[in-house]
């Protein structure tokens, strides 16, 4: 039997600023008090160094982080700066911007490489859009995803996978819980076959309008090792529920 540790993290997206800095200490201040729980928060690059000292000891993160070391990557940041800041964590892979940055699975991969390699808890984002679930294409697109965007191994870091259905994302539609279910599980049972007990340990987080009124029911799902949150991480008011409700369940 594997207990898997919730972990919920919050996705600021190009949201946020010095002054929003200040939820960071109750949504600390809950996360202790609940306990049993992983919390994380990812804001934009240039605020992760003054979340890092305002955290509270929560665990700060990058939203993306480039594939190579360092060098003439305009506009990008590497593993290494986003650890020089006190990033612990990183997403890779999310859907907006593998659709707004035209990310390829093999580019994706590549960044959770590298982010892995720097010890950082990395995010693989993985999810079908609308059109995929209406063909009832789901399943393989997201396998496909999951075999072509994951490492085949990796020595430091934690090795994270979430699913978020593009069609529920910032839309308020929530996949059902039988929807969730039907994918965690197949997605575990890609995890084991390719990486054997190791795949048993790692979290699979469900991602897309992820709520104070819906977290709970998500987390009752087999398989579902947390959430990653994007609106509803912007304030204490909307997280701190979402992290009460892992911390039950
Ligand atoms: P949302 O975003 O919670 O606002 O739907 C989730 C995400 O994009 O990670």
């Amino acid at each position: 039997m594997h207990v898997r540790r919730k972990l919920v993290a919050g996705n600021w997206k190009m949201n946020g600023s010095l002054g929003q800095l200040s939820e960071l200490q109750p949504i600390a201040e809950a996360a202790k008090a609940a306990g049993g729980v992983d919390v994380a928060i990812c804001p934009p690059f240039t605020l992760i160094a003054p979340a890092v000292t305002r955290s509270g000891g929560l665990m700060i993160g990058a939203q993306d982080c480039h594939a190579e070391e360092s060098g003439a990557h305009t506009g990008a940041t590497s593993a290494a700066m986003i650890k020089e800041a006190g990033g612990r964590m990183a997403i890779v892979g999310h859907s907006e911007r593998r659709a707004e940055q035209q990310e390829s699975d093999a580019a994706v991969r590549a960044k959770a490489q590298r982010a892995l390699r720097h010890g950082l808890v990395t995010i693989v984002c993985v999810g079908e859009s609308a059109i995929d679930r209406a063909a009832g294409d789901h399943l393989p697109v997201v396998g496909r995803q999951v075999a072509e965007s994951l490492p085949d191994g990796w020595e430091d870091g934690e090795l994270v996978i979430a699913y978020e259905p593009i069609w529920a994302i910032g839309t308020g539609k929530v996949a059902t819980a039988a929807d969730i279910a039907e994918m965690h599980t197949a997605i575990r049972a890609d995890l084991v076959r390719r990486y054997g007990d190791t795949g048993m340990r790692l979290r699979i987080l469900y991602g897309g309008s992820v709520k104070a009124d819906n977290a709970a029911e998500i987390f009752a799902v087999a398989d579902v090792d947390g959430a990653l949150v994007g609106g509803a991480s912007l304030t204490a008011a909307q997280f701190v529920p979402i992290i009460e409700a892992a911390s039950k369940s």
